[in-house]
């Protein structure tokens, strides 16, 4: 029988288990708030399918069994820890904690050069970890990030009123790096009260303000500017260059207080939910249904900020909240209807491994990149997005009840490996790089340089 999206859900219930696996998530511990029930379910397979790679090494604190995932481990941890506060457990506990790493440990993981975004989603999610948390050294790596950038990164030359480059090459200033360091040094100073951090923020602001970054008449946000004539660049693709930008202007309305930005929030929310769904509100990335392995992760993140929009609205904006939360509660059975694969076994799903067989055994629900589906293929970055989906649709008030909330599996530390390890998949060049000791594998077809850079 196929059911209709509305009653998809009372229609195939919620199943205690999935395939052959039994799952450590039942409908009863979130007292019956289905959303937190599937984002448990969502984070198993996860953790089960991905995590670690049967070759975890590279003091990386996870890598997504060779899937490319510097940028993605750092941003995964976000919505982990956000799930612990929308739904009150501490599950998975010791992966938030282990993922610490000091600044230096982070490049040596990704040099020799990584570019100053990759480095921003370790900084969010740490300084999201302290803030629930607390622990010196999370805020601590998050500042030491934000500082590195700053120094390497901002553009000194003062063109354009500043900005981060995107790399080293300093040949592109892209709109993410500029407001994912904007949305983590708010959130710094907000935590710190270092007023070093504060000027800072402010230069990034006035980057921002005067570079068209955002359209003023469409509220869309631009992928990056001409830097000769600082205007923008006209692409307005990416989900995530919104998103993260209405999770900045949140920090800064609570550093300033200053409601303008906060309805700046509402407006840019409401463009991208009006332009990337044609109406029928279900999200799709501009480049769907064949995302790169980045742009997988890109609704997942556009969502994870809306909710940060709908937790700092005045409490009397009931209207505002409740549409977004309906917005969400539409992607969420969408999802649910149109792009699951959770067949018994789960093993006649698509679900994608590079570096050999998981350390644990296969689960599901496993989703695919397009919300509108169908189901094509499972992998960590398209499951990540629609985890944060999930985790952001939890309705406020929800808690955990049970041994379940604490589940806490272990995982064997990762190894620091060489080249002479063998570590990369085949048809990978490995690629060793210094100050640091340590190694890339290279895409294939790329080429080790001396450097120790692929090309
Ligand atoms: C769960 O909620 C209680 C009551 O608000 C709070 O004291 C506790 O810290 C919360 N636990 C987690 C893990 O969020
Ligand atoms: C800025 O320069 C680009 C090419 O570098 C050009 O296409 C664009 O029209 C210019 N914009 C403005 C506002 O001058
Ligand atoms: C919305 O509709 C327009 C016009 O048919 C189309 O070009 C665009 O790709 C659609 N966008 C989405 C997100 O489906
Ligand atoms: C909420 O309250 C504030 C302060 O009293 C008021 O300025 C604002 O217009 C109200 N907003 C709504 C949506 O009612
Ligand atoms: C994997 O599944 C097999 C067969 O169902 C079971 O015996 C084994 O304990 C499972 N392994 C783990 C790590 O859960
Ligand atoms: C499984 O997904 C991969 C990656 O998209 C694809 O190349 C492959 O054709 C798919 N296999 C099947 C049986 O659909």
């Amino acid at each position: 029988m196929k059911c209709s999206v509305l009653i998809f859900v009372l229609c195939t219930g919620i199943p205690a288990s999935v395939g052959n696996v039994k799952l450590p998530c039942t409908e009863d511990m979130f007292h019956s708030n289905t959303n937190a029930y599937w984002a448990c379910a969502a984070q198993f397979a996860l953790q089960s399918n991905w995590f670690p790679s049967p070759i975890a090494g590279l003091f990386s604190y996870q890598i997504w069994n060779g899937f490319d995932g510097f940028w993605q481990n750092g941003a995964v941890l976000e919505p982990f820890v956000n799930f612990m506060v929308y739904a009150n457990h501490t599950r998975y506990n010791t992966v938030v904690q282990k993922s610490q790493r000091s600044l230096y440990q982070l490049l040596e993981a990704y040099g020799p050069y990584p570019s100053f975004d990759d480095m921003g989603w370790y900084g969010l999610s740490y300084a999201r970890i302290y803030e629930v948390q607390g622990g010196d050294d999370f805020l601590d790596s998050a500042v030491d990030i934000f500082n590195w950038a700053w120094e390497t990164g901002w553009d000194k030359s003062n063109k354009c009123n500043g900005g981060f480059f995107f790399d080293n090459l300093q040949n592109a200033k892209q709109t993410i790096t500029n407001v994912e360091l904007f949305q983590l040094g708010a959130k710094l100073y907000r935590l710190r009260k270092d007023s070093t951090i504060l000027e800072k923020v402010q230069q990034i602001h006035k980057y921002i303000f005067s570079n068209e970054i955002v359209d003023m008449k469409t509220h869309l946000v631009v992928d990056g500017i001409f830097m000769d004539n600082c205007s923008s660049n006209g692409v307005y693709g990416p989900s995530y260059n919104g998103g993260v930008f209405i999770g900045g202007l949140v920090e800064y309305y609570k550093v300033t207080e200053d409601i303008y930005y906060l309805e700046l929030a509402k407006q840019i929310a409401e463009a991208i939910i009006e332009t990337k769904s044609n109406n029928s509100q279900i999200l799709t990335e501009y480049c769907d249904p064949n995302c790169n392995e980045d742009a997988m992760m890109f609704k997942g993140i556009f969502v994870r900020n809306l909710r940060y929009l709908m937790d700092a609205l005045p409490s009397n904006d009931t209207a505002t909240r409740n549409s977004y939360q309906k917005c969400l509660d539409t992607n969420v059975i969408a999802i649910l209807e149109l792009n699951m694969c959770n067949l018994n076994p789960i093993s006649k799903c698509n679900i994608t491994f590079q570096d050999g067989p998981p350390y644990y055994n296969v689960s599901g629900p496993v989703f695919s990149p397009n919300w509108n589906g169908p189901f094509t293929f499972g992998a960590p970055m398209q499951q990540t997005s629609a985890f944060d989906l999930f985790v952001s649709s939890i309705y406020p008030g929800t808690t955990c009840v049970g041994d379940l909330c604490s589940y806490d599996p272990s995982y064997p530390a990762p190894q620091p490996l060489t080249c002479g390890s063998h570590p990369c998949p085949k048809g990978e060049e490995c690629c060793e790089y210094s100050p640091y000791t340590s190694y890339t594998c290279c895409a294939k077809g790329q080429k080790c340089t001396k450097q120790g850079i692929c090309v």
